[in-house]
């Protein structure tokens, strides 16, 4: 079953809470919330107080995806404000081991991520003690961008592995997903699917929701 997490990245924050409520109520699995410190990445997006609200006001799962520099030191904030799963990048400069831990001891889940240029194989010694991986198709930073086929390669490496050692992983995938991009995905293995522009940006989430769901059957 194909999970869906549109990232708030693309939406008016302007109108957040209610565009948030907008796509729980098209269909949304959950929320994926982007953070972004112009350090890791060279964009800056929102942080601990945004989540904190948004929380408060929208009942959803909250897939928060951290493009930051040190996660480690934010993991109890971003917990504390409403988290549910927190990815981290492996090449950020956190050890990736006690980052993992420190996760799971907040009482999230845990997912790591690999930009386009780390390969499938980084995620390996770590598979045990995660509850997802998280393959960028684009350079993280900006929303918007075109989809690297290079990523369907890696999920599918990436679930022949975890399937070979018997886990029951997630494997979701981020950036330039739309009806076009999202079956090879699926295909390949990945069940959790982020889309921002595809569905934020759609006249009609809930069908734009539907679409990309009927693309991956
Ligand atoms: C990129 C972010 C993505 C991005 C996806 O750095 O991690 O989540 O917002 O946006 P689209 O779906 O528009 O590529
Ligand atoms: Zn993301």
């Amino acid at each position: 079953m194909i999970k869906i997490s549109p990232s708030i990245l693309a939406a008016d924050f302007a109108e957040l809470g209610k565009s948030c409520e907008n796509v729980m109520k098209a269909g949304a699995d959950m929320l994926h919330i982007d953070v972004m410190d112009g350090v890791f990445v060279p964009n800056i997006s929102l942080g601990v107080p945004v989540l904190q609200s948004l929380a408060k006001r929208v009942d959803a799962f909250y897939d928060v995806h951290l493009m930051i520099h040190d996660p480690l030191k934010y993991v109890k904030p971003f917990c504390d404000a409403g988290a549910d799963l927190i990815t981290f990048h492996i090449e950020a400069d956190s050890p990736v081991r006690e980052t993992i831990e420190a996760i799971r001891a907040q009482g999230c889940k845990a997912a790591l991520s690999i930009k386009p240029a780390t390969p499938a194989e980084a995620v390996f010694p770590y598979l045990e003690l995660l509850d997802m991986v998280l393959v960028m198709s684009v350079e993280p930073g900006f929303g918007g961008q075109k989809f690297m086929p290079a990523a369907v390669e890696k999920i599918a490496l990436i679930r022949a592995e975890a399937l070979r050692r018997g886990l029951e992983l997630d494997i979701e995938v981020d950036g330039g997903i739309g009806t076009e991009t999202a079956p090879a995905c699926a295909k390949a293995g990945a069940n959790v699917l982020v889309a921002g522009s595809a569905v934020f940006g759609a006249k009609d989430p809930a069908q734009a929701i539907a679409q990309i769901r009927k693309a991956c059957e």
